[in-house]
């Protein structure tokens, strides 16, 4: 081995190192910060260690890459507001699939040229290909449905799922045939088609509500990608970077299921999120109707409180009301009010969407609560704020066994002893379902956009 290949894999197996330590990190919000930096420190080393590396003999595309691409991302970075996340990262998983697809075609290119590579590197070559494409057309649909510019629906047409199985064995047979005649670039052509074509059918039938989690999937999907790329150039640092991706990826796609009581199968294969059932004009499909309370009622309450918890969901990210929330729960605090944060795992639309919205505003760490340790408590709570949350504060999900969320575990709001519901009409959630909470008799509605009732709220208070 020279210096510089000893160089090369002691920098790698430190990046290696580095991800791992920096993935046990971002468990915590205390550390996340700090995992995300090691994690990036370790890429950064791979990436030195692999520029070393003596197969490369032009270093001018590299530059024209990493200009193109450090503004592209900064630029991302700046503009992309915190709603627009989860479509961001579907681009960005996209791009990693295309990246590994485009190394497997420029290997397959240069194998075909010669006398065709070994049985193990074919194999790498045609996987990396297959998941690089699924998962960069997958993520276009995906991030394009977020977005809005693809039909949000979930598309279903007659027999889609013998399409997608006859599909799928073309696939297998071109590249057995290519695993036995590697040199057809017509055959090695339709095996990239069809493997795009592959993701687009796999994504248009899932409803954009549950992309998020699709999403989640992708990710894995680029990880398993970028892995066998790895096999296919030889690169150790992509190999574990890439399986680390796939199997976090993959654990995280769980974890958002579980929580929602679903299964991957019935996200994948249910048009969930596709009904709108609610209640109009302030009344349930029972003829309830809902009691509407002003910011100055609502300041009193509060004012008084010895226990408010705070229950944030997808709405605060919408509105931007982080900063607003956590300026109210100063205030209250001046007045000896005890404030807690009641986060549930699947609250907005993406793993610790609602953690990381608070954490920006600086709201203290100690005050946030997952459901766990905190559903007991809100018996004793004098106040419970729902602030742009629906579904996980639905009590629906404990009984209606007919109900989408049936078997969600969710946030005992209903057992505080007022609630104070701050939405803008009666619109339903991701769920698309009415929800009995807004009808108790506990509970309040203060109507407006979530970041304006809080500044109104924070007057109030402060006059109180
Ligand atoms: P949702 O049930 O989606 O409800 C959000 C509510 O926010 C809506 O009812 C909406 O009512 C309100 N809202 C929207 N904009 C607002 C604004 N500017 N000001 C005030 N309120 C506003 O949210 P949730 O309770 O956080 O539940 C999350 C849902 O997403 C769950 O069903 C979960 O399963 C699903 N999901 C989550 C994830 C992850 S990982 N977090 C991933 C996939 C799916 P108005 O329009 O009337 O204001």
């Amino acid at each position: 081995m020279t210096a510089r290949e000893i160089f090369i894999a002691l920098a790698y197996m430190i990046a290696a190192a580095c991800f791992v330590v920096g993935l046990i990190w971002l468990q915590t919000p205390k550390r996340a910060r700090a995992g995300n930096i090691l994690s990036a420190l370790g890429m950064l080393l791979a990436v030195i260690a692999t520029l070393l590396a003596k197969e490369i003999v032009d270093y001018s595309m590299i530059v024209l890459g990493i200009v193109i691409g450090t503004a592209a991302g900064a630029w991302m970075a700046r503009t992309v507001p915190m709603t627009g996340m989860p479509q961001m990262v579907g681009l960005l998983n996209g791009f990693g699939g295309a990246a590994s697809a485009l190394i497997a075609a420029a290997e397959y290119f240069h194998y075909a040229a010669g006398k065709g590579p070994a049985l193990d590197l074919t194999i790498a070559i045609l996987l990396t290909m297959l998941i690089g494409a699924v998962t960069f057309s997958g993520s276009m649909i995906a991030a394009g449905k977020l977005q809005g510019v693809v039909n949000e629906r979930a598309v279903t047409y007659p027999f889609q799922q013998p399409i997608n199985l006859i599909l799928a064995l073309t696939i297998l047979a071109t590249g057995a045939y290519l695993v036995i005649d590697f040199a057809h670039p017509w055959v090695f052509g339709y095996f990239i088609v069809a493997s795009l074509v592959l993701g687009v059918l796999f994504t248009i039938p899932i409803g954009g509500a549950d992309m998020p989690v699709i999403i989640c999937l992708l990710n894995s999907f680029s990880g398993l990608a970028a892995a066998m790329a790895g096999f296919v150039v030889k690169n150790n640092a992509l190999i574990i970077s890439g399986s680390l991706v796939g199997a976090s990826g993959i654990i995280l796609t769980q974890i958002m299921c579980w929580a929602m009581n679903r299964s991957i199968g019935n996200v994948l294969f249910s048009a969930f999120g596709a009904t709108v059932t609610a209640g109009a004009g302030g009344k349930s499909a029972a003829g309830k109707t809902v009691k509407p309370i002003q910011a100055d009622e609502a300041a009193i309450l509060l004012a008084y409180a010895q226990l408010v918890i705070i229950v944030p969901g997808y709405g605060m990210a919408v509105s931007q009301a982080q900063h607003a929330v956590r300026q109210l729960a100063d205030e209250l605090g001046k007045r000896s009010v005890a404030v807690k944060y009641a986060i549930h795992p699947v609250a907005g639309r993406m793993p610790g969407h609602m953690n990381v919205l608070l954490a920006e505003a600086n709201v203290p760490y100690d005050q946030l609560y997952d459901m766990d340790q905190i559903n007991d408590e809100f018996q004793r709570a004098d106040v419970a704020i729902v602030l742009g949350a629906n579904d996980v504060v639905n009590p629906a999900a404990r009984y209606d066994k007919s109900s989408p969320i049936y078997g969600m575990p969710i946030l005992n709001t209903d057992h505080a002893k007022n609630i104070i519901v701050m939405k803008r009409s009666m619109n339903p959630g991701f769920a698309g379902i009415e929800n009995e909470l807004f009808y108790h008799d506990k509970t309040r509605m203060l109507f407006g956009d979530a970041k304006e009732s809080l500044t109104k709220l924070i007057n109030e208070v402060k006059s109180v």
